[in-house]
């Protein structure tokens, strides 16, 4: 179940963050916006209760939020993908998980899990890059694993094998992209892509 956005603020975005001469700030600062904008979808259909609030004027219907997010972002890279979750979500806590692509063979290796219970609560998977989707696909299984349904995945840019990937292992998962790209080149990098997020977004390029 793949949705990519189609607003041109998102587009806009994108383009700065696919640029090779974007420096690490303003890759930051893009990040930041491009979540925001595809949070705003990945969440337009959590459930709301009625409740009452008195304005100064008087009694006024209001909706309220009633489920907790659980946001999971991947190390490193879905880092950068955090801050404007935890502004934007009345209730939300925070599970992380780290993964790692071996460089030769692309397969990811867990190395850190700390999820909390997620019964009950909506699990927002962050990770900016789907590429092959072991990564992706993996995380899922561990959100599953702590209990965790109705889980939604955010990510920046996807590619047709990685969302193939996903929605093989995890049919009901909704995938939210900024931008759906070619494929993978054959150091499974996302091609035309926008480089390594994780070096990009921490200035660690070699
Ligand atoms: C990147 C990205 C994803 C993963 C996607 O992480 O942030 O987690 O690759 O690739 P896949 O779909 O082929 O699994 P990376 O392993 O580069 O680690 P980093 O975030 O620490 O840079
Ligand atoms: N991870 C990235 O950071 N970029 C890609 O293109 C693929 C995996």
């Amino acid at each position: 179940m793949l949705h990519v956005s189609k607003h041109p603020l998102v587009g806009d975005c994108m383009a700065g963050l696919r640029d090779k001469r974007t420096p690490p700030d303003e890759f930051r600062s893009l990040s930041r916006k491009v979540i925001s904008l595809l949070l705003y979808e990945a969440t337009a259909d959590l459930p709301v209760h009625q409740d009452r609030v008195e304005t100064p004027l008087g009694p006024a219907e209001v909706e309220i939020v009633e489920k907790e997010v659980v946001a999971v972002p991947v190390l490193r890279a879905g880092l950068g993908l955090l801050g404007p979750v935890l502004e934007l979500l009345p209730k939300v806590s925070v599970g992380y998980i780290g993964l790692e692509r071996d460089e030769e063979t692309a397969v990811a290796r867990i190395y850190y899990n700390k999820l909390p219970p997620l019964k009950g609560k909506v699990p927002l998977l962050l990770d900016p890059m789907l590429a092959t989707g072991g990564s992706g696909a993996r995380a899922i299984d561990l959100i599953k694993e702590a209990g965790g349904e109705d889980c939604r995945f955010v990510c920046v840019v996807a590619a047709p094998e990685g969302v193939r990937v996903v929605e093989e292992r995890h049919p009901e998962v909704k995938i939210f992209a900024a931008a759906l790209d070619q494929g993978l080149n054959d150091r499974a990098y996302i091609v035309p892509g926008l480089g390594d997020f994780g070096d990009r977004l921490f200035g660690t390029l070699g």
